[in-house]
């Protein structure tokens, strides 16, 4: 049956279901016209089916599952091809559950350091986030199974998610916050899009009719479901008008709301059909997927790729002396209760019911490590309680080397709370200096979600291996990291700043009513540059058991605004290792504020010892540009710009200038300076 013909033949009440959840998890069936209900699950680094009881919390229990790196770390990763595998393993895993649509990637941009849900979400920078989610939806829908990019847009904090409203300019929302929705939704074409619980300057997400309907859907082409977040919809008619086809969950409201609405003609017989008729190919996508369905991959398999996945993600903040890798005639104390239990994953609606990590000291030996374990503190209650220091420190003094594990619990990093400091636990900070006045050559390993502020310890040890949330493959990867089996070469997708007082949104947590965006589009490092402040770790940032040459840059005009540059880079080290390579695009003289870099492109090749590779990159109009509010347009100024071939946003390898004839430049009024 076509879509007229359906419409023809349900009723208002029917309609009115079908636009609104048929109990927690699922679509609403209309059995006699054989539309099925359909199951939707959290996403997005692992699957979170629940067969009992629903929450959105992450409270009830869900299904066993493998848990992947979570997107703070995938986005360290930056590898594009590792990311598509890992959403192809979920999708698969859906596909054996039954499971129509994963909820997830999340995008959202890490405006402040403290977002509880950072843990989730990839990047800073939406070149990034776009990029990732991009490959990220594309595995899991190449298995049939559909996505959710979420939460559209603006959700930057967990303080008052459900009501404070998001105010920035145009432009900023278009530079930044929407960009990095972009990028997925024109490329990788997600089957859903989720709206956020807050308002954006104002309207709530899920009433934001400008939102929804002139940019979503006329401005970026998408055309399949636009789903409400779980519980996000105030009032169902009004959701409706501006564009939101699902509320989930289900509510007897919502359906009451939506059919005495119509009766008073307020919402018109266009408004369902619209809905109805994109929920429909929803349905019918669902259905030829299943019988489709091949479930392909081992539980052996995914987690084999969970441990790889962490292994790329994994970043090397400090390496003195070179104490890392460790070698095998080393005698290692392994230290902290992390090492036994790490956490690697935060806290809510994403957490997976996946099987424990094996502990490092276990995973070291079975490398041919001499490890000796002791505990320093107890995780209780989700809380780092200080717990046989003594015997830590005799352990530590004993051995050639102290591994020290710390990091976050699930109650720091978590969804509905944000974070209050950037500081570790201070038994973690305590442990670790108490182990370092015993034993010189410390090595610290951090498991925790989001950038974590090193200070109180960094002078003291040796080595700082960041692990991030990186799924239950965590110990595996440490130990293959720490033995050298494999270089670390995660790059931060986040700046690590030196303290909480030097980031942006350091005195603001808003008035529960309205959160102001004062940085405008600078955003992470953009705001470090521009003002001139030092992180403790830049964006982009990572080292290597190995050394890379960087060779000089070509460029190759193309066109107006297109250019095409390349370089080489080879590994001079001593290790097989990955490098990350980034490049950015400086204006050299705008006539509005811009950051002073911004990345345009990067690009990831393992390179054996001695081997040489070549990297090239289209750079395009969009990549020069900036958006104007006054065109409604990105838009690019004549003039010159560098372009920079960096290792990282601080540690750039090749310049150079082009001279890009952009749109003539028009009356001045177009530079009105629009960014704060
Ligand atoms: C979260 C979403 C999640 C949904 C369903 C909400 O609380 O914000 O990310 O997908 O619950 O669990």
């Amino acid at each position: 049956m076509n879509i007229p013909e359906l419409l023809q033949q349900l009723t208002l009440e029917e309609k009115a279901g079908l636009c609104s959840g048929g109990d927690f998890w699922h679509t609403k069936a209309v059995e006699r016209l054989g539309i099925p209900a359909m199951m939707m699950s959290d996403g997005p680094h692992g699957l979170r089916k629940q067969d009992e009881q629903g929450d959105h919390m992450g409270v009830n229990d869900s299904i066993k599952a493998v848990c992947f790196p979570a997107g703070c770390a995938t986005a360290s990763s930056f590898d594009r091809e590792l990311v598509e595998r890992m959403g192809k393993a979920l999708g698969n895993e859906c596909q054996a559950e039954n499971v129509g649509v994963l909820l997830g990637p999340a995008v959202n941009i890490k405006r402040s350091p403290l977002c509880g849900r950072n843990f989730e979400y990839y990047s800073e920078d939406p070149y990034v986030a776009g990029e990732m989610a991009t490959y990220f939806i594309r595995g899991v829908q190449s298995q049939d199974v559909g996505t959710s990019i979420k939460h559209f847009y603006a959700n930057n904090q967990e303080h008052r998610r459900m009501s404070s409203s998001s105010e920035m300019s145009e432009r900023t929302a278009r530079e930044i916050y929407l960009a990095a929705f972009e990028r997925p939704i024109r490329k990788a074409k997600p089957w859903t899009v989720m709206c956020s619980y807050n308002p954006v300057n104002g309207v709530y997400a899920s009433e934001n009719k400008h939102l929804l309907n002139d940019i979503l859907r006329n401005e970026l082409g998408f055309d399949g479901v636009i789903v409400s977040d779980w519980g996000a919809v105030k009032h169902r008619a009004k959701s409706l008008k501006a564009g939101i086809d699902l509320a989930m969950p289900y509510s007897a409201d919502y359906e009451k709301q939506l059919t005495d609405w119509y009766e008073k003609g307020l919402i018109g017989e266009d408004d369902l059909d619209r809905s109805v008729g994109k929920l429909r190919e929803l349905a019918e996508k669902y259905r030829s997927a299943v019988s489709r369905r091949r479930v392909t991959m081992t539980e052996e398999q995914k987690h084999e790729l969970a441990v790889r996945a962490a292994e790329e993600s994994a970043v090397l903040l400090k390496n003195d002396d070179d104490i890392l890798p460790v070698c095998r005639d080393k005698r290692i104390a392994v230290i902290g209760g992390f090492a036994e239990n790490p956490e690697f994953q935060g806290g809510g609606s994403s957490r997976v019911n996946a099987k424990a990590a094996q502990t490092l000291c276990d995973c070291l030996k079975q490398l041919g490590f001499n490890a000796d374990f002791a505990l320093g503190y107890m995780i209780r209650y989700n809380i780092l309680t200080p717990f046989g220091i003594r015997y830590a420190v005799e352990t530590a003094a004993k051995n050639d080397c102290a591994v020290v594990c710390v990091g976050n619990t699930w109650l720091t990093e978590k969804e509905e709370t944000d974070r209050f400091s950037l500081k570790l636990n201070p038994a973690a900070e305590d442990l670790i200096l108490d182990v370092a006045q015993v034993n010189p050559n410390v090595i610290v390993v951090i498991y925790a979600g989001s950038a974590v502020d090193v200070s109180a310890f960094e002078g003291k040890v040796k080595a700082i291996l960041y692990m991030g949330y990186c799924g239950e493959g965590a110990n595996e990867a440490a130990a293959d990291l720490i033995s050298g089996r494999v270089s670390p070469c995660g790059k931060l997708a986040e700046t690590f700043p030196k303290c909480l007082e030097d980031t942006a949104t350091a005195e603001r947590r808003g008035n529960g009513y309205t959160e102001r965006y004062p940085e405008g589009g600078l955003v992470g490092y953009k705001y470090y540059e521009y003002n001139g402040i030092a992180p403790a770790y830049p964006f982009g940032y990572g080292l290597s058991y190995t050394t890379f040459r960087y060779g000089d840059m070509q460029v190759k005009k193309l066109g107006k605004t297109d250019y095409y540059i390349s370089f080489s880079v080879q590994n001079v080290g001593r290790h097989a290792a990955a490098e990350i390579v980034q490049v950015y695009i400086s204006d050299d003289a705008s006539m509005v504020t811009r950051p002073k870099k911004e990345l345009v492109a990067f690009g990831k090749k393992h390179l054996e010892v001695g081997e040489t590779c070549t990297f090239g990159f289209k750079l395009t109009e969009r990549d020069f540009a900036y958006f104007s509010p006054v065109l409604n347009k990105f838009y690019v100024e004549n003039g010159t710009f560098t372009i920079s071939v960096g290792a990282s946003s601080a540690d750039i390898r090749a310049e150079l200038v082009v001279r890009v004839h952009g749109d003539a430049p028009k009356a001045v009024r177009v530079h009105r300076n629009t960014y704060f």
